[in-house]
Parts: C-alpha cells; structure tokens; sequence
C-alpha cells in the first residue's frame, strides 16, 4: 500500500501530468483539497473508487482515513493543487506517515505562478532586468511570516516577486513594494489561473488596487516586476550568433569543437 501525493495543477483539467492521471486510475481511494482541486480530475478514479473531500477534516482526520486504507492495503491518490512543494500542508502529512511507516510518492504538478505566467504571456526572468523570481505570501490569519520574510525586505532585491495568497492584502502590498520599485512598477493579478473563468487585471503598483477595487478574492496571483512589461531588454547571450557554447561551437579552435572535426 502506498499513499501517492499528486499535484493537481492549477485548475485546467488538462495541466495534470500522465503520471499522476494513472496513479489515481489505480488508487482505489482518493483524498482531494476540495477547495482549489478541480473536480474533472476525480473521473480518472477508478470505478467505485472511495472519494473524500479534505476540506472539511482536520490532520488528525485525514491520517485516520489513510490509516484505514493502510490496513485495508489500499493505495491512496492523496490530490493538492498546483506542486506540493509550496503551501500544500504536505509537509506535515508526511512526518505523519513516516513516524507510522506508511509508504508514499511525490508527483509533481503545474504551480499556480506558472499557469499565471502562461495566461500573461510573459517569462519572468528577463536578461539583466531580473534572473530571480520569489514565491511568497503575506501573513495570513492561520500564518505568521518569518520576520525576514518581509515584503519590504524582499523588495531590496528588485526581483520578480509572485505573491500567493494575498489579494485580500493589497493595500499593504502596494505600501510595502511601492518604495523600492516605484509607483510605475507593472502589476498583475491574475484570478483563477487557467479555469475557464480567469481573469487578468494589469497595472502599475499605484493604480492596481483602483483596478482590482475588490472584485478578485481568494484564488488570486499578485506578479509584481518591470519583466511584466518589458520590451527593450536584452536578449540572452544563449542564442547569441557568435556565443561559443558547448552544443554550438563557433569554429575548430573553439574549446568545445569536438576533436578532429
Ligand atoms: C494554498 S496556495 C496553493 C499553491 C499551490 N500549491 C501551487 O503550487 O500553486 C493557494 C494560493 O495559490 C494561488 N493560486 C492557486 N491556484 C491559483 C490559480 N489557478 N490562479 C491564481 N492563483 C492561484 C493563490 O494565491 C491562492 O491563494
């Protein structure tokens, strides 16, 4: 018996990965974030498959209901949105299950930043205007941040930054980004990413909330950055014509000209 935490994606029925569409063909229990996992992923269960909605259990809860297809010898398809590495409250279900010797598998899945990248048509890494991207949140009612974790302390960086979980927060972070990146830093929020009810609100850091003007709640992605809007960067030395690289040496004397070639 093995439990197999599966990412779900975003919420397009179709950004779920092969592997975890046949692993929960051939899991005779599953156990879904009812909240954000899109319901169209629950018709790859197997016939008579035993489906329960997380949402309303606690911890305790949900590692009973694994323990009881444990010892029935039932592989669980245990289904969370997005990747499992980030704000999927994994973490704690596999200390459980290792202190019980319960065997599990992590398959990846589509991040919500990603699908919110795709729906803007934009990378987030651009030549010299940003080369990093930091996935955080604000502080939540159930979730303080470490202090260091500050938006204000991130915003040194200048990076791009995806904020989850923090539509309810924009006033603060506007107030927060607005010092360090400047009252014309392009702004997205991107609403329900890839469901076919998404929404796109762009801006700049200081007409964003007039945009919004609470009419996004919950699943929503803040993308704060100048790669947003960017059209003059510069293009990456990786396709240069004359950039000597391994997988496209320059002429013979190149240091990765294959020998005698
Ligand atoms: C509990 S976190 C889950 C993140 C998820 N594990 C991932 O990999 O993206 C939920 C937050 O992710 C973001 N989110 C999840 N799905 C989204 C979507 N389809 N569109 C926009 N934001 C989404 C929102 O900020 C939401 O508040």
């Amino acid at each position: 018996m093995t439990v197999h935490f599966i990412g779900a994606g975003p919420g397009a029925p179709d950004l779920l990965t092969l592997r975890g569409r046949d692993l929960i063909a051939a899991s005779p229990v599953c156990l879904y974030a009812g909240s954000l996992v899109p319901p169209e992923l629950l018709s790859h269960c197997p016939p008579g498959a035993r489906i329960v909605n997380t949402a309303p259990l606690d911890l305790d809860a949900i590692i009973a209901d694994i323990a009881a297809a444990h010892a029935l010898g039932q592989d669980v398809a245990r289904l969370h949105s997005g990747d499992l590495s980030i704000w999927s409250a994994m973490g704690e279900q596999l200390r459980r299950l290792r202190a019980m010797a319960i065997p599990f598998t992590i398959t990846p899945g589509v991040p919500a930043f990603a699908a919110a990248a795709a729906a803007l048509e934009a990378e987030l890494t651009l030549p010299q205007l940003s080369q990093s991207l930091i996935l955080t949140r604000t502080p939540g009612r159930a979730s303080a941040m470490p202090t260091a974790e500050s938006l204000a302390h991130f915003a040194v960086t200048r990076a791009t930054l995806a904020i989850h979980l923090s539509i309810h927060n924009l006033a603060r972070v506007v107030a927060d980004l607005t010092p360090a990146y400047g009252a014309d830093c392009p702004v997205a929020v991107v609403w329900r990413a890839s469901w076919p009810d998404q929404r796109i609100v762009r801006a700049t850091l200081a007409t964003i909330e007039a945009a919004v003007a609470g009419g996004l709640e919950r699943t929503a992605l803040i993308l704060v950055g100048h790669v947003l809007e960017a059209q003059d960067f510069t293009e990456s030395s990786l396709y240069a014509p004359g950039y000597d690289r391994r997988f496209r040496p320059q002429d013979a004397m190149s240091r990765f000209a294959e020998p005698g070639a």
